[in-house]
């Protein structure tokens, strides 16, 4: 199969934001699926402009994409990545984990990985990078309250210290699977494992829905990566990214 994520792999010890630097303009020329990986970072990202708390022992990671013309293609792909890394800490753990729409996961109550998806637009060129952020071998326990609470590791999950380079390269195999899956049509294919697992399935959960605050309950996910949510009147909607409180 080609390689096409982490076709080229750069590593750096620490930086602000993976993120921030795939999408900087001197990796505008680097090509489709390369990947940035930091051992920490000092200004981590998470979704709704929140702080990702990466110190060291964690993975985070980005992946890069120039000259994108089709961004759903990317919400596909970074629903099968947060199934790539679901299955490779089962295969460690030996325990189930769960997708939370789009693209968290968690173990029980507890998110272990965020994934953020940004573009750019740079003269005729938009630009897509997704970031994946897990905690490996870094104890939640040293995360600011309020945080820590809803956060787990692996280490705090097992009580082992994990290869970090060996799950970095399990998990960019996967994705370069399924890749591959969502450019061949496949993306349907994974969604009976994905609805199997989804998180919070069949319950009321708050949406934000322009600017109005509902109660839903979680259907699952459609063929084009939106969740499928009803309300009480049995009334079913397919809502895109963005939406969930
Ligand atoms: C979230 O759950 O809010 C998303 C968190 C995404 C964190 C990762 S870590 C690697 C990449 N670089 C960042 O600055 N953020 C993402």
């Amino acid at each position: 199969m080609k390689k096409i994520i982490g076709c080229k792999i750069v590593r750096l010890k620490e930086t602000d934001s993976t993120n921030r630097v795939a999408l900087s303009p001197e990796y505008a020329m680097q090509p489709p699926g390369t990947v940035i990986i930091a051992r920490r970072q000092t200004a981590g990202k998470g979704r709704k402009k929140r702080v990702w708390y990466s110190e060291e022992g964690g993975i985070y990671m980005s992946i890069l994409f120039n000259e994108v013309d089709n961004f759903g293609f990317f919400y596909k792909f970074a629903i099968l990545a947060a199934l790539g890394v679901k299955e490779t800490l089962e295969r460690l753990t030996h325990d189930f984990f769960f997708i939370k729409w789009p693209n968290d996961i968690y173990f029980h109550d507890k998110k272990i990985c965020g994934i953020l998806l940004q573009s750019t637009t740079q003269g005729e060129s938009n630009r897509v990078v997704i970031g994946i952020g897990i905690n490996i071998n870094n104890s939640v326990f040293n995360l600011p309250e309020g945080i820590k609470e809803k956060s787990t590791s692996l280490t705090d999950i097992t009580g082992k210290v994990y290869d970090i380079e060996n799950i970095e390269a399990d998990i960019l195999e996967r994705l370069n699977k399924y890749y591959a899956s969502v450019e061949n049509g496949d993306f349907k294919f994974y969604l009976p494992a994905i609805n199997e697992f989804l998180y919070k399935k069949g319950e009321y959960t708050e949406f934000l829905l322009g600017v109005n605050v509902r109660g839903l309950k979680i259907i699952g996910i459609d063929e084009e990566g939106r969740l499928i949510a009803e309300d009480r009147n049995e009334n079913r909607l397919n809502l895109d990214f963005g939406e969930v409180l």
